[in-house]
């Protein structure tokens, strides 16, 4: 198989010394490539900051914020073609302030209000290749996971609870639920990321 791997989080930068961005440390993404090159497949990685090695015989691509992300994913797949499959694990910020300052702003020219425009979705706008994704939850995990992976017509979503503890955000494990389109789903139970990880790959060689 053909991978794009998306991993970490984004920074959306207001100036050169302040962003917005999530907890994503990239280990969910970093141990699907990892484990998908082990198994031979072609993998390259595109990932947000984060401070991991490089998985063996992985192509990684670094970027900083959603645009690049965007722009990246957008590249690799018109390369790859239509054989290729996306697995989106990064955790992509929806929004980004409306403009970014050259110059560190100084508090006096800050009034408290932060100006908001939307990133774009990355998912939902690669058209034509096998897509997955992941839906990081609070609440109501399988109804919005399934939403998700109907709105960007996607192969399944990977859905995890971020607010239990030992998955999500920053662990060695995760606890998830595949979601399909016809609104099964299948709950695994915890384990650690590259254990989920070969149970997503595997779905995929099926
Ligand atoms: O990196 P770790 O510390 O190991 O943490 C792993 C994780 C919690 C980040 C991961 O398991 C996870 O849940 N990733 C998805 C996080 C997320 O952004 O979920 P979402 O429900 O907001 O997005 C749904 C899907 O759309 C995701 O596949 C996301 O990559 C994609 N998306 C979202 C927004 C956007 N603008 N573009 C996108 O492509």
């Amino acid at each position: 198989m053909k991978l794009i791997v998306t991993a970490g989080p984004t920074r959306e930068h207001l100036d050169p010394v302040r962003y917005l961005s999530n907890p994503s440390t990239g280990k969910m993404g970093f141990a699907i490539a990892d484990v998908a090159a082990r198994r031979g497949h072609e993998v390259v990685l595109i990932a947000g900051p984060v401070c991991l090695k490089t998985p063996k015989k992985v192509v990684r691509i670094d970027v900083v914020c959603a645009r690049d992300m965007s722009r990246a994913v957008k590249e690799v797949v018109a390369k790859m073609g239509k054989d290729a499959i996306l697995i989106a694990t990064a955790a992509v910020a929806d929004w980004r302030p409306a403009s970014c300052a050259k110059r560190k702003l100084k508090k006096q020219a800050m009034n408290g209000v932060l100006k908001l425009t939307r990133n774009p979705d990355i998912l939902k706008s690669i058209k034509g290749i096998t897509k997955v994704g992941f839906a990081a939850e609070t609440n109501e995990m399988i109804a919005e996971a399934a939403r998700k992976c109907r709105e960007k017509a996607l192969k399944f979503i990977v859905a995890n609870d971020v607010t239990q503890s030992g998955a999500g955000f920053g662990s060695n494990t995760n606890q998830v639920t595949l979601v399909f389109p016809n609104g099964e789903y299948r709950e695994l139970p915890m384990m650690s990321k590259h254990r989920v990880a070969l149970q997503i790959i595997k779905e995929l060689e099926r």
